[in-house]
């Protein structure tokens, strides 16, 4: 597989529009504009840093995957996400080396990425997502 580039880092947040506030107000890091993820039952700002960019995420539900992550952990660093130029290749080549993975196939995240994360087990606790865009 080919991985080009820190793509974003996750940030699991309990106020979005607070949170992105603080990093415009403090850091001068500009947010590209605010999404909603339905099946990640997510908000999700993006702050562009270079080549890469902060993903700020808020629950929308209590059940949801960054609420459960709050609960358990804190707002916090969530996941770290890598470019790769093929997910498809990346994710066979993953299976063939016998890891394991939370999404077989790619699904769709914000901005019309194509996203898979890898089971944290197999990363020592990193929550890592692999994430192709066009
Ligand atoms: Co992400």
């Amino acid at each position: 597989m080919n991985v080009t580039r820190v793509d974003h880092i996750g940030f699991a947040v309990k106020n979005l529009e607070e949170s992105v506030r603080w990093y415009e107000e403090t850091l001068g890091i500009r947010s590209a504009g605010v999404e909603t993820v339905a099946e990640q039952k997510v908000k999700v700002a993006f702050l562009p840093c270079g080549d890469s960019e902060l993903e700020l995420l808020e629950s929308t539900e209590t059940d949801g995957p960054i609420a459960r992550f709050i609960e358990k952990n804190g707002e916090g660093m969530q996941h770290i996400a890598l470019r790769v130029d093929d997910i498809d290749a990346a994710l066979r080549e993953l299976k063939d080396k016998g890891i394991r993975l939370l999404d077989e196939t790619p699904r769709r995240g914000a901005g019309g990425a194509k996203i898979a994360f890898v089971h944290p087990k197999m990363t020592k606790g990193v929550l890592l997502e692999l994430c192709e865009r066009e």
